[in-house]
């Protein structure tokens, strides 16, 4: 069965792109059935490639980021989407004011699934210009939600 997983920032053209493209690359390389797709809860960067300073950083990672377009986060994502993470808690926040009656699909912090329990955030590069410490966490993230789907889910 395919797992849909959504990755949420707030502009969809730093952190959430590249999580996408890395958690598509290391899932890729685990054989897991997923469907990915990221979105940001903000609308600033509608349609607009991922952020240049993070492209290139992901790209020397070997994580190709430049298909990528942004988009903004709605309620039918709810339904489209088996797991919705966020890469902080403010969009984590802003996702559950949006979700319809009744919903239950899991909303997650990325960083729950790495083993450093004191990271909580993924912190913003568009703002503190750390794109490695970002890649790196985004990096552990997708290896711990891995393990995490062979072992929960069916894959
Ligand atoms: P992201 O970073 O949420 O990781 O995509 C941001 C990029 C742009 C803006 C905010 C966050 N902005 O305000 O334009």
């Amino acid at each position: 069965m395919t797992t849909r997983i959504l990755f949420v920032c707030l502009g969809n053209i730093c952190r959430s792109p590249a999580a996408e493209a890395v958690f598509s690359s290391l899932s890729k390389q685990a054989g897991l059935d997923v469907s990915l797709d990221s979105a940001g809860t903000a609308g600033y960067h509608i349609g607009k490639a991922p952020y240049a300073p993070m492209q290139d950083a992901a790209s020397a990672r070997g994580y190709d980021l430049s298909e990528l377009r942004a988009r903004q986060f709605s309620a039918a994502d709810f339904d489209d989407f088996d797991l919705l993470i966020g890469m902080d808690m403010d969009n984590v926040a802003d996702m559950k004011t949006k979700r319809p009656n009744g919903n239950t699909t899991p909303i997650r912090l990325f960083t729950d699934y790495t083993s450093d329990s004191k990271a909580s955030d993924i912190p913003d590069p568009y703002f503190t210009r750390d794109y490695e410490g970002a890649l790196t966490l985004i990096e552990e993230a997708s290896a711990g939600l891995i393990s995490w789907l062979e072992k929960e889910v069916a894959v």
